[in-house]
């Protein structure tokens, strides 16, 4: 027996929240390509994006389910596990890749002794809280069949403080900065892969982070410029360098690998 099936994904179910967002169609793609079926779920707000219909469209509705759920709301979740089942069966992976970053937005910039806490709570919420209850909701029926990887998506900043002078060519007042609540809401993410893990390994299920530093997309020249001379690699990532560190916790490649986190930002730590 070689190892040329330890990636494969064959006829498996993988569940991927947010997959609306920029991300999502990334870990679809990479989960499709090597043979999983999908279950994408969304908030009941969001909108469907170009490169997830296209993905529906290639793969065909066998392949890829769409279903909305809040990650806030627990009855939701139930129901979306539910409609997991009768679609594909109960998951084999999932990847909690909802979550709210904090852009820069005009007129809304705060120093970092008067961020108010509405402002503070939101992330916490849907990044902790909604990633915890997705994870015990899918992960429940996980543990169930005594088999399974999750994949907690975290970022650069649940292990670093962003880096303000990256941010200060951005024309607001006060300066912009890249608010608090996102980088301690991801470490918390880090810490709950650890706790899950350790909970869930005599189960059969495996829970690690991925963490990806700074995805090219949207962003204005100078914070690429910026970032990328700061990025051992020289550069932000692209789909592909984010495709295979996904493939690889989801699959038996990594069925020894529980509750680390996989740093995919281009060596930015490294310094
Ligand atoms: N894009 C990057 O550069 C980057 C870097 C590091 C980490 N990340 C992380 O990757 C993940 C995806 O990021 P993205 O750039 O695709 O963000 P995005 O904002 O484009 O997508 C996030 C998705 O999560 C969904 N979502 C938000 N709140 C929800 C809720 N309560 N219930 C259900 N769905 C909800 C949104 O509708 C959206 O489709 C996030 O966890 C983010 O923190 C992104």
């Amino acid at each position: 027996m070689g190892y040329d099936k330890i990636f494969d994904l064959t006829g498996q179910t993988a569940v991927v929240t947010g997959a609306l967002g920029k991300l999502g169609p990334i870990w679809l793609e990479a989960l499709l390509s090597f043979g999983a079926n999908v279950f994408a779920m969304d908030h009941p707000d969001a909108k469907s994006s170009k490169r997830f219909n296209s993905l529906k469209d290639e793969y065909g509705a066998k392949r890829v389910h769409l279903a909305y759920a809040d990650i806030m709301n627990r009855a939701a979740l139930v129901k979306a596990l539910d409609k997991c089942v009768d679609n594909f069966g109960i998951p084999h992976i999932l990847v909690n890749n909802a979550g709210i970053d904090l852009p820069p937005e005009p007129g809304a910039s705060y120093a970092l002794e008067d961020i108010p806490e509405e402002k503070f709570m939101p992330a916490l919420l849907v990044n902790v809280s909604g990633l915890f209850q997705v994870t015990q909701v899918f992960g429940g029926a996980m543990i169930k069949q005594g088999r399974g990887s999750i994949i907690n998506i975290g970022s650069l900043y649940a292990s670093v403080s962003p880096n303000k002078a990256l941010y200060d060519h951005i024309d607001c007042e006060p300066p912009f900065i890249k608010p608090p609540a996102y980088g301690a809401s991801k470490a918390a993410v880090l810490n709950l892969t650890r706790y899950f893990a350790t909970h869930w390994g005599s189960k059969g299920v495996r829970v690690n982070a991925l963490s990806p530093g700074g995805v090219l997309g949207g962003q204005d020249e100078e914070f690429k410029r910026k970032f990328s001379e700061r990025t051992p690699l020289g550069r932000l990532a692209v789909a592909e360098d984010l495709a295979g560190p996904l493939v690889f916790l989801a699959s038996s490649a990594s069925s020894y690998v529980t509750g680390v986190n996989l740093p995919v930002e281009g060596g930015y730590t490294a310094w």
